[in-house]
């Protein structure tokens, strides 16, 4: 049986559950969600990733408009944007694809979206309410990890997790989703001291550092479940891959998502999941 796990399937559930769940909205409040996704700049993984969005958005039955601007857009110009899809009615979400232009401060970009609308669930109104358990959108990215845990039956409560990374978008906010399902948690970054040491630790070894063949097979316990994040250019082929050596690592772990495959599916399949639950917050209030 192989050990690998697939997020491509378990994403494609998700967004069929979905699809199916757009449907009887749209008989109870006569509209389906809309997502507005804003695109600055040609930064060819952006374009990809924002086409994968919209693609996933029209396959639901969410409808979805990008909006692209140059690089050279002011930071006034895109809060005009901003602000006037916030107080479009009919706007349900709204994405900025990041990174931005070095010129514009991706918080304050961040902070004008309507929280209700913040799909990505970015805003710092929502990031508390997230750290506090209070009830609202979760990121994509670690919502889809635990999703994908979950799916996989690996036990979370009890469990010690290392989680390698400590950004804003992965490596904090999945560990506090860990925490709450009772495991206990470990973040490393790129100043722990004897990272193997900690490494081989793990039951679970959750990777978001972004960096190819970060994490070797000696630094995983034989049997440890791997959650790879990364996604990087092999130097070697040009192809997409993980933080993890994954043909080595293979060998070692009971299970291991792969890249491409694994945790970006189930980012893209979470964030048509927050947008769903926008649209029925708000309609509810
Ligand atoms: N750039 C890389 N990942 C993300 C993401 O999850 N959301 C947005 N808005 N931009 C990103």
């Amino acid at each position: 049986m192989s050990n690998i796990i697939n997020g491509k399937e378990v994403a494609k559930a998700l967004r069929e559950g979905l699809a199916a769940r757009v449907v009887e909205l749209e008989k109870i409040h006569g509209r389906t969600p809309n997502l507005v996704v804003i695109l600055v700049g040609e930064d060819p993984g952006s374009v990809s990733y924002v086409t994968g969005k919209a693609k996933a958005a029209t396959e639901i039955g969410i409808r979805n408009t990008t909006i692209r601007r140059p690089e050279t857009i002011t930071e006034e110009e895109l809060l005009a944007i901003i602000a006037e899809l916030n107080a479009d009615a009919d706007v349900d979400g709204i994405l900025v694809q990041l990174p931005l232009p070095k010129h514009i401060d991706e918080q304050n970009v961040i902070a004008a979206i309507l929280p209700e609308k913040d799909v990505d669930a970015f805003h710092p109104c929502n990031v508390g309410k997230m750290w506090l358990k209070q009830p609202t959108v979760l990121p994509c990215t670690p919502k889809g990890i635990i999703k994908l845990l979950k799916e996989s039956g690996t036990e979370l409560s009890g469990k010690n997790v290392v989680v390698v990374g400590r950004s804003n978008i992965v490596g904090q906010p999945v560990s506090k989703l860990l925490l709450n399902e009772n495991a206990t948690v470990t973040i490393a970054h790129s100043r722990t001291a004897n990272l193997k040491e900690v490494t081989l630790r793990a039951d679970i070894l959750i990777v978001a550092i972004g960096k190819e063949r970060f994490v070797t097979a000696d630094m995983i316990k034989p049997g440890a479940v791997v959650i790879d994040v990364g996604v990087n250019r092999d130097s070697r082929n040009g192809k997409l891959c993980g933080d993890v050596d994954f043909e080595e690592a293979q060998h070692v772990a009971s299970k291991i998502t792969p890249v491409p495959g694994g945790v970006g599916p189930m980012t893209i399949a979470c964030l048509m999941e927050n947008t769903v639950e926008c649209f029925e917050r708000r309609i509810v209030k």
